[in-house]
């Protein structure tokens, strides 16, 4: 029986930095539940010249990755470096030395993550990833093992903290998108260029990593419909307020028959739907299972100490199978290798959905009917219309919400409507879910 359980640290910011802080404080009650120690035994890290965190010992440093994939006292290899290279090339060595591997990133999982579940099923080593999705909200352990038992049917995610921020500034305070994204970049939520937070790119990278565990098929990042938030105005925020709704970033998954939809789009969600209720930098994850039925996993999806939380309770997991033999007991990407089957995704053109839009018309009389004329052609239903303010020969919005449609015919009779004389700008259109 091993007495101790090593780690090898690979990279040494704010998650790395998070790990270090959660192990030390609470080393002794880990150690109770775990029965033997977890120790540090060597760091390395991308910027050497920092200062260390309090309490780490230059001893522990390295310049060399082998101090910690060929190292016989390293157990666990833990990847917070984040990036592609040299990220998954020190993963995919330490799965050859036989290393279990725990991992935050969601980025290379998303856009490699076969050739790593691959590897580790090969070796019959642990490969865990609870850190990568929603920093310390354990979907990724609940999608794996507290609802094998379903058959995954919708999933809706608020998965990235910053745009959700955002969001909620210009809810909430009617703030414009640059205004409430220089909030977000003054408290250090957002990166210094937030281009894949705000633009759903960070979002589809999770929603990808969990959409493959949930429907046991691999996910091609490329096929994610990807749209973010940067072009949503207060005007659009206000009318869904009057509709009831409230405009988040969903990244949204279904099972159809043989198919899926996976996309990642600002999208108007009921005010009485639990997920609407989310606000500021939280995420939450919303998932029904055929079984279970609807299901809200909520918390903090970034930071030091809840990502930290994440991926020690995935090195507590692995160290756990070292102990008593089991190893492998999970699939890596939930579903055993041979029985994961390709589901298509389905193109953004061909899902069906509830739609908002915004006409910028000119007020004169025959408006309306000319646009519900061709909205009616491409079998697009109205539900309600606003019209706000008169001015007779000048511009106004002109609202409306339509029953479900084809996206594919909202796009063709959109283009025809837009081409009229009496729309003045580019009609707004944002997709609307009722979340069941
Ligand atoms: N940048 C991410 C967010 C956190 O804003 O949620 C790390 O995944």
């Amino acid at each position: 029986m091993k007495d101790k359980i090593g780690i090898g640290l690979i990279g040494l910011g704010t998650v790395g930095s998070g790990v270090i802080d959660i192990l030390s404080r609470n080393g002794e009650l880990i150690k109770r539940r775990l029965g033997v120690p977890i120790e540090i035994k060597k760091i390395l890290r991308k910027n050497p010249g920092k200062p260390l965190p309090a309490g780490v010992s230059g001893d522990l440093m390295t310049m060399d990755i082998k101090d910690i994939t060929e190292n016989p006292t390293v157990d666990i290899v833990v990847e917070v470096m984040g990036g592609l290279e040299p990220a998954k090339s020190y993963i995919l060595s330490a799965i050859n030395n036989g290393k279990h591997v725990v991992t935050a990133n969601k980025a290379l999982l998303a856009l490699s993550g076969e050739e790593l579940y691959h590897a580790a099923s090969g070796r019959n080593v642990d490969l865990y990833f609870e850190g990568s999705v929603c920093g310390g909200i354990p979907i990724i352990k609940a999608i794996r093992e507290g609802l094998a038992a379903n058959r995954i049917e919708t999933i809706y995610g608020i998965v990235n903290g910053t745009s959700n921020f955002i969001l909620t500034k210009m809810t909430m305070e009617g703030k414009e998108f640059g205004e409430a994204l220089r909030d977000a970049q003054s408290l250090g939520y957002a990166e210094a260029d937030p281009t894949f937070d705000i633009e759903g790119i960070d979002a589809a990278h999770k929603l990808s990593v969990i959409v493959n565990m949930a429907f046991g098929t691999p996910v091609d990042f490329k096929e994610i419909y990807t749209e973010g938030i940067s072009g949503i105005l207060p005007l659009d925020i206000s009318y869904a307020k009057e509709f009831n709704y409230k405009i988040k970033l969903l990244a949204i998954a279904k099972m159809k028959d043989d198919s899926i939809e996976v996309r990642v789009h600002p999208t108007m969600v009921p005010n009485n739907h639990l997920i609407a209720t989310v606000d500021g930098i939280f995420n939450a994850v919303y998932i029904t299972g055929d079984a279970v039925g609807p299901t809200l996993f909520y918390g903090r999806g970034a930071g030091d100490l809840p990502t930290g939380s994440a991926v020690v309770g995935d090195i507590i997991d692995v160290a756990r199978n070292i102990l008593n033999g089991g190893c492998g007991r999970i699939p890596p990407a939930s579903f055993k290798e041979e029985n994961r089957t390709l589901l298509r995704i389905l193109s953004i053109d061909e899902i069906i959905s509830l739609y908002y839009f915004r006409f910028t018309v000119i007020d004169k009389p025959g408006v309306l009917s000319r646009i519900s004329g061709i909205l009616g052609a491409h079998n697009i239903s109205i539900a309600s219309v606003i019209q706000k303010g008169r001015k007779e020969g000048g511009n106004v919005p002109l609202v409306m919400m339509a029953h479900e449609a084809r996206e594919r015919d909202v796009k063709s009779a959109l283009k025809e409507i837009d081409r009229l004389p009496v729309i003045s700008e580019k009609t707004v259109m944002i997709r609307v879910d009722e979340g069941r």
